[in-house]
């Protein structure tokens, strides 16, 4: 064992003062705390939230694939310490997982102090890491990694730690100090913020760029839209879900979100047109080796390169057997997710038991995942003109890396068990890229024209819950409040999000609404409308809760705003926004 390592396992103190480096730190940052905190109150006084809103240029060439590395939080929540990630630090590196290309070390919540220092500063809990967060992350460096932290834009992070909250500049000054090089930033609280979330995380972009280290930033906000609200000026991820859990009804619930129609209006077959060489849509981290079969394992890989995704290893490295080794290291698998055209998957065949997904890669040749998730075993066809190819093509299984032959006009898995799957590539490389679909043009889900455009007629841009019906209710019967029946408008089904893109170009947003008279139950439902997503925090409207039989007109300004979200809360309530239409001049 190395001096660090006795040295790490024999303290037993719970030393209460920083290491002398936060010294050094604590006096630089002082001084340029003071003259900030002038700025920002000068800057806060005079100019509102969203002329403050600076729109950086994100060239910095940062994440042009997908990140990889590994994550604390699957596996040890915030059980984390520094032995442990030294440990892990050092079975990356045994295990090959750093030069299969996992390179990030993060560490997610859980590390810090509960309290920052009499002058504002976040330091490690000095019992889990007594040695500092500097020489953790020199200590991960030392291993040709790089190092991740985690923070959370809210005053506190979800662990109820000191969230980044007004230390959004010092934080990442002393990240940068600390040698960080990729920050997970969660959304816990954040809409106490009352900043829209471009203008929250325009200033996390900023305070990078400033620091002078360039950081991968990776967003927590749960599926809020941050695809559709253009997150990828500021950031090189962001999560399409909620967390993940390990077990196949979670890994497909994400995978849902990312490829499927799980978050966004089916119009647009998943999410793959907002995604590309550094801005990743993230289902969330990998359950990999947390399932409890081989096959899943290997089937939550397959989907999560097949969708571009952040490759984190959420598992116990230290003890991981050759098995789960072998997945998250496969050569030609993880060539898929790190194909430097980075375009996103998408289902070419989704019959709820059997899917097909297609990706076009840069050599001219596509990557197809056949899987059956159904319990009864299963052949699973793609045809060629599926995937924009035709005639004989070769085949190569990319998990065997091995050539399959040539096939003509389709391909067959056949009699796959429950989870059972094959990738393969399709084609001969060398030739020219294949075009892969047309993204769905900016007209159709957004507000362009003046006069009315009703809501039901534009595609929603991100939708939580059983949102929403079209022009009529779940039961396929007209909308109807209080016993008058409406033409136009959307009917959710319990509590509820939908976001829509306005463009800056409507003038009014007008809507009645209240509980349709199919409803049976007696729940009241609370509708609201935000300007921006919901970490925005600024309500336009609330209902307050209304109950059956009585309707409410909803008419606001929405000048200049970009995206509006309508969210209803209600236990399994059936609620309408009928004739929900927007007016511009
Ligand atoms: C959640 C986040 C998780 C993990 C956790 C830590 O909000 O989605 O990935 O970071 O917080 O508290």
């Amino acid at each position: 064992m190395n001096a660090r390592k006795l040295l790490l396992n024999n303290i037993v103190s719970t030393r209460k003062i920083p290491p002398a480096y936060y010294i050094n730190v604590h006096m630089i940052l002082k001084k340029v705390k003071a003259f900030s905190l002038i700025i920002l109150a000068i800057g806060c006084y005079f100019f509102p939230a969203s002329s403050m809103f600076i729109k950086p240029d994100k060239d910095d060439g940062l994440a042009l694939t997908p990140p990889m590395g590994w994550n604390s939080w699957n596996i040890f929540q915030a059980d984390i310490n520094q032995a442990k990630i030294e440990e892990t630090a050092d079975a990356m590196v045994s295990s090959g997982m750093r030069d299969a290309g996992y390179n990030y070390l993060v560490i997610d919540d859980g590390w810090m102090a509960e309290q920052r220092t009499s002058d504002g500063q976040l330091c490690g809990d000095p019992q889990k890491f007594p040695l500092g967060m500097k020489s953790l992350g020199d200590y991960i460096h030392s291993k040709g990694l790089k190092f991740g932290l985690y923070e959370c834009r809210g005053y506190l992070t979800c662990q109820k730690l000191p969230g980044s909250y007004y230390h959004e500049e010092q934080d990442m000054k002393t990240f940068a100090f600390w040698g960080v090089d990729y920050v997970k930033l969660d959304g816990c609280y954040a809409e106490r913020n009352k900043r829209p979330s471009d203008v929250d995380l325009s200033i996390y972009s900023e305070a990078i760029k400033k620091s002078g280290r360039p950081m991968v930033l990776s967003i927590s906000d749960f599926g809020n839209g941050s695809w559709a609200w253009g997150a990828k000026d500021f950031t090189h991820l962001w999560r399409t879900s909620y967390d993940i859990r390990p077990n196949m009804e979670s890994i497909f619930y994400c995978a849902n979100t990312s490829g499927g129609n799980g978050v966004i209006d089916s119009a647009f077959n998943g999410l793959w047109q907002f995604a590309g060489p550094g801005h990743w849509n993230d289902p969330d981290m990998l359950e990999v080796g947390n399932l409890t079969s081989v096959i899943q394992d290997k089937l939550h890989f397959s989907l999560w390169c097949m969708l571009a995704a952040p490759l984190m290893a959420g598992n116990d490295l230290r003890e991981m057997p050759d098995s789960i080794r072998n997945i998250l290291t496969a050569k030609e698998v993880i060539a898929v997710d790190q194909d430097p055209r980075g375009f996103q998957g998408y289902k070419v065949f989704d019959n709820g038991k059997q899917q097909v997904y297609n990706k076009p890669l840069s050599d001219g040749t596509t990557a197809v995942l056949l899987l059956n998730m159904d319990k009864e075993n299963a052949d699973v066809t793609v045809h060629w003109d599926q995937i924009g190819l035709h005639g004989s093509q070769k085949v190569r299984d990319l998990w065997k890396e091995t050539d399959l032959g040539y096939f003509n006009n389709f391909f067959v898995a056949k009699n796959l068990p429950q989870y059972g799957h094959l990738l393969i590539k399709v084609g001969t490389p060398g030739g020219k890229m294949i075009a892969g679909p047309q993204p769905v043009p900016v007209e159709k889900y957004t507000v362009t024209r003046d006069g009315t455009t009703w809501l039901s007629d534009i595609y929603y841009l991100m939708k939580q819950g059983d949102a929403p019906v079209k022009d009529k209710n779940f039961k396929g019967k007209e909308i109807s409040i209080a016993g008058i029946q409406y033409k136009k408008g959307l009917n959710c089904q319990t509590s509820s999000r939908i976001m829509y893109s306005l463009n800056g170009k409507a003038d009014r947003f007008q809507a009645v609404v209240g509980i349709d008279d199919a409803y049976r139950g007696d729940a009241p439902a609370q509708f609201k409308v935000y300007n921006g997503d919901y970490f925005g925090g600024q309500v336009l409207f609330d209902s307050g809760k209304l109950g059956k039989d009585s309707a409410m007109k909803v008419d606001v300004d929405v000048k200049e705003v970009k995206y509006i979200l309508l969210t209803v809360d209600g236990k399994n309530v059936e609620a309408d926004w009928a004739d929900a239409k927007v007016i511009a001049k």
